[in-house]
């Protein structure tokens, strides 16, 4: 890709699309993704249109989270290849005029990051102070982790140390200046290696309130969302602007708007993600109170909104939208709730042409564009997710190797005589390879393509349009869409030409749980 020198705002509306490394192609037959997969797959991200990639964490890592525990931010976990492997797929992604976002850490690190290793082994050495470490018969607080369970852990010579998910992931102090030093040497380390944006994990968490109270709903949060935090993003925002149209993104889920708005604030970070949207019920009302709940919070900073339907923490949305309970939270998910998968379908493929026409950039997780459903019935012994040991219901269902081809597992995720994927593919994913869906008028990754690629029809801000009960109606320009959340069918308003249909239309009226992009004059 030619970089333009004049700055230009590529995240305000771009389709960011989500690899999670381990589950997208495996270039050595071990059985887990990994860079040279990417590489060898990269043109399916052409072919599909998107602007720009998210690849979760590929850090080496003793993986007790996935990744998200990291002991090295500035290299590559062997299972995932080199960083000169790394370096090669960003040079080769802006080729092809895709940005690269990577995914940094900032709340917590492995259990094996060296500095950690120097914490455990000496209570006199200075790196405990880089951590929140505590001496005591009592743990020091009773808080409740974000996984479930305690948030201490014991060493060997009796001291308690935090940690908000796994005991593998020990919490930084960010009071402490060289961990912040730490953590902007890190952004540089990735800027200078020509990445275009960070998304930044669990965002609101990092700063604790050092008198370690407890949790008391009538006062301010311990660890949520302290108002310290957003010096820490205000710096890495002066950074940021020292290179060029780099971006930062925030995994910030608050359900505060105007709290998670503070994050957005120009002088911090450019975007982060929508979770309200990401959560919200199959539901006309609802949906319409959440995107203007979106646009108004974002209006006030300025900030472009984004627009997220599934990642690789939640149950994906074409499961979520099959079941009676149609909104996402961590506290309700319930695996083998009754699915209606075809239902789910219909309204995944009608949410695509809703998320890709709001104003903003929209996020697509890796497999969403296949229709891939969530995987509830993983055997117990092939399950990775922390979050299942600690809370009884995990996340694997979401992070299972994408199909490729063929009528059989691994679906060419692998290549041929390759160990068994890391997570068992069901069978029924033969139909949503992107082989079997190339070329098929009705498959949903053809939807995705040709969405993607109409989406650049679609500009300014959008208005509401009147609608009938049940269904949402908005203009962009002179492109109208209607979105049928309702039972019945609705009427199409007055039109010249149909853009995109997420499924067949019948004379003039729009079916239940259908979506139309329409050009209007
Ligand atoms: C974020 C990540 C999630 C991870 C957690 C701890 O929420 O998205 O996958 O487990 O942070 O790093």
């Amino acid at each position: 890709m030619k970089r333009c020198n004049v700055t230009n705002t590529w995240w305000r509306d771009a389709v960011i699309y989500q690899v999670y490394p381990r589950s997208y192609a495996d270039g050595n037959g071990d059985g887990v993704g990994d860079i040279a997969g990417i590489r060898a797959r990269l043109d399916h991200l052409s072919a599909l249109g998107v602007d720009a990639i998210w690849f979760s964490p590929w850090y080496p890592s003793p993986m007790a989270d996935a990744g998200y525990d990291v002991s090295d931010y500035r290299d590559i976990d062997p299972v995932f290849g080199t960083l000169g492997e790394v370096e090669a797929l960003i040079a080769e992604a802006h080729r092809a005029g895709i940005r690269v976002i990577v995914d940094v850490v900032p709340n917590h690190c492995s259990i094996e990051h060296p500095w950690f290793q120097k914490a455990l082994a000496d209570p006199a050495a200075p790196e405990r102070e880089l951590f929140w470490f505590r001496d005591g018969d009592e743990m020091p607080t009773a808080w409740r982790g974000e996984f479930g369970g305690t948030t201490w852990t014991r060493t060997p010579d009796g001291a308690w140390y935090l940690h908000l998910f796994t005991p593998e992931q020990p919490d930084f102090n960010w009071d402490h200046p060289r961990v912040r030093a730490e953590f902007e040497s890190v952004l540089r380390f990735w800027l200078d290696r020509g990445v275009d944006g960070i998304r930044i994990d669990s965002a609101a968490l990092l700063m604790k309130d050092p008198d370690l109270p407890e949790v008391d709903p009538s006062a301010k949060h311990p660890f949520h969302d302290l108002d310290a935090v957003h010096d820490v993003y205000r710096s890495w925002r002066r950074i940021a602007d020292e290179y060029a149209d780099r971006a930062l993104i925030g995994e910030v889920w608050l359900p505060e708007v105007d709290r998670f708005a503070a994050y957005l604030r120009p002088d911090e970070l450019h975007a982060a993600f929508n979770f309200d949207f990401l959560g919200c019920a199959w539901d006309a009302g609802a949906m319409r109170a959440c995107i203007d709940r979106t646009l108004d919070a974002h209006a006030g900073v300025g900030a472009p909104a984004t627009w997220v339907l599934s990642n690789h923490d939640v149950t994906r949305h074409v499961t979520r939208y099959g079941r009676q309970d149609t909104a996402f939270s961590f506290a309700t998910k319930r695996e083998g709730t009754p699915t209606d998968l075809e239902l789910g379908t219909r309204r995944a493929r009608a949410a695509a042409l809703l998320s890709l026409s709001l104003p903003g950039a929209a996020y697509v997780y890796q497999g969403e564009e296949l229709g891939l459903w969530e995987v509830e019935n993983l055997p117990v012994e092939a399950r990775q997710d922390p979050m299942w040991q600690r809370s009884g219901h995990g996340r694997d269902g979401c992070r299972v190797p994408i199909p490729w081809s063929s009528e059989r597992p691994p679906f060419g995720f692998s290549p041929d005589g390759a160990a068994e994927p890391w997570l068992p593919q069901p069978e029924g994913w033969k139909d949503l390879t992107v082989a079997a869906q190339t070329g098929d008028p009705h498959s949903m990754l053809e939807l995705y393509r040709r969405a993607i690629a109409a989406r650049r029809a679609l500009s300014g801000p959008m208005r509401w349009l009147p609608s009938p009960p049940g269904a949402l109606a908005y203009a962009r320009g002179d492109v109208a869409v209607v979105v049928n959340m309702s039972g019945a069918p609705v009427p199409l308003p007055d039109h010249d030409t149909c853009l995109l249909a997420s499924g067949p239309l019948d004379d003039g009226v729009l079916p239940p749980d259908t979506a139309v992009w329409l050009r209007t004059t």
